[in-house]
């Protein structure tokens, strides 16, 4: 016998969770489905920076308590190049807006935690096999459960099953949109503390590194590493010197400490249009990509559900299908301002082999000498990089 549910929700990052969360306080039922298990979605180690909108959500709906206690908030960051480091006050630029330092699986542990609570309902080991029935008006969710091949019968279904998911798969007459970067980050967790207080975008010659942190006694680092490396050719040793030479100035070096965490992740734009097909909409990494270099990808992903929320609120309340048919649209200018943003600060930073490589050099340097010395290039950066309330 199948299960029938309003909205059936394919996958248990941000994207999945804050919609049935959303959903729920609406008065929505929905079922989630997730092929990892709890343990692995809470450990997963991803994001860590998140925009003011995204932290007044979580805390006006019910979910940051913890948040409130744990994170760090973050008024300005520093950039560096040519052996100098420079701050940036974000809060002072961007009147009264800053951005959060809390960790993306502890956004979703605390999302977990809040639906089971309330009696939801989190489907773990659950993989979505794929999706039918889009056109009418009772679609089907296929999935395996313990070896067992199970339905979902509901009114709609969102895709929230990230970039590898099954979802995406299913929208007809699609068009991608794909930037593919000749470089990926390798990004550790270290048990240390921050050697910085705030975090640093550093632009060398010898690559990108950032320096980020989780928590006062762990520091989250990232470098730039050729896209074909694989782990094992970095050792814990060679880390902290390469990342010392990137990130080291006069008078100040980089704290290092036990590295709990390593991986390596590749870089990539990448948007899907349409975003719905039907009864199915597509949110988050399902639908679009954006190199970390930004820190826009999560809060982009709880964009898409904060509109479709909104949207299927809409439809159960007046029976209206206008804003779910419109859900696309309303995503697709925030989309891309995050597109462009992510680019343009990957661009910035990162070393180039091109054959154009030395031009290009002197373009980053340029750019941002010029944002040091005029504050509306800067707040035109800050106010991307804090997140726009709203984007045309
Ligand atoms: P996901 O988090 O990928 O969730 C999708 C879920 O679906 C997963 O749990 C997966 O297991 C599940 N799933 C997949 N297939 C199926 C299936 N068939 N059936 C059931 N379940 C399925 N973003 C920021 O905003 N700020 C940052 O600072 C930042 N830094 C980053 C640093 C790094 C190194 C990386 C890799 C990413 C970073 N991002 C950042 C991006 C951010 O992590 C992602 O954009 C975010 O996870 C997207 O959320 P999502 O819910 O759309 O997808
Ligand atoms: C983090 C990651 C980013 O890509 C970024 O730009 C800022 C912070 C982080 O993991 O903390």
């Amino acid at each position: 016998m199948s299960e029938r549910t309003q909205v059936a929700i394919i996958g248990a990052g941000p994207a999945g969770l804050v919609l049935s969360h959303l959903l729920h306080l609406q008065g929505i039922e929905s079922v989630i489905l997730e092929s990892r298990s709890r343990d692995y979605v809470e450990k997963r180690i991803r994001a860590g920076m998140l925009e003011q909108r995204v932290v007044d959500l979580l805390i006006s709906t019910g979910v940051g308590e913890r948040l409130k206690r744990e994170a760090m908030v973050h008024t300005g960051l520093n950039f560096q190049f040519e052996g100098e480091r420079h701050r940036i006050p974000l809060e002072e630029l961007t009147p009264g807006r800053n951005v959060t330092i809390y960790g993306q699986q502890e956004v979703v542990k605390d999302l977990i935690a809040a639906r089971l609570a309330a009696g939801g309902v989190i489907r773990f080991e659950a993989a979505g096999q794929s999706v039918q029935g889009l056109d009418g008006l009772r679609p089907v969710v296929r999935y395996t459960e313990s070896g067992e091949l199970k339905e979902l019968v509901a009114d709609h279904i969102a895709g929230c099953d990230g970039f590898h998911g099954v979802c995406r798969g299913a929208v007809a007459n699609s068009k991608v949109y794909e930037k593919v970067y000749p470089f990926a980050w390798l990004g550790i967790l270290a048990q240390v503390a921050p050697s910085c207080e705030e975090l640093i975008y550093a632009r060398h010659e010898r690559g990108f590194a950032l320096h980020t942190m989780r928590t006062p006694k762990l520091t989250r680092l990232y470098l730039q590493c050729p896209v074909e490396d694989r782990v094992e050719q970095w050792s814990d040793d060679r880390i902290w010197s390469e990342l010392s030479a990137r990130l080291n100035i006069p008078g100040w070096s980089l704290k290092d400490g036990p590295i709990v965490d390593k991986g390596i992740t590749e870089m990539r734009s990448f948007v899907h249009t349409p975003m719905q097909q039907g009864r199915l909409y597509l949110a988050g990494d399902s639908a679009h990509i954006v190199p970390p270099t930004g820190a826009k990808g999560m809060n982009l992903a709880i964009a898409d559900s904060m509109v479709l929320a909104q949207a299927l609120a809409e439809y159960y309340k007046s029976g209206s299908s206008e804003p779910l048919l419109r859900y696309a649209a309303d995503c697709l200018p925030r989309v891309w301002r995050a597109q462009h943003f992510s680019w343009w600060w990957t661009t910035l930073f990162h070393r180039f082999e091109d054959a154009d490589a030395q031009f290009q050099e002197q373009l980053q340097v340029s750019q941002l000498r010029y944002m040091l010395a005029s504050r509306p290039a800067l707040t035109s950066m800050a106010e991307n990089y804090v997140g726009l309330d709203r984007v045309v």
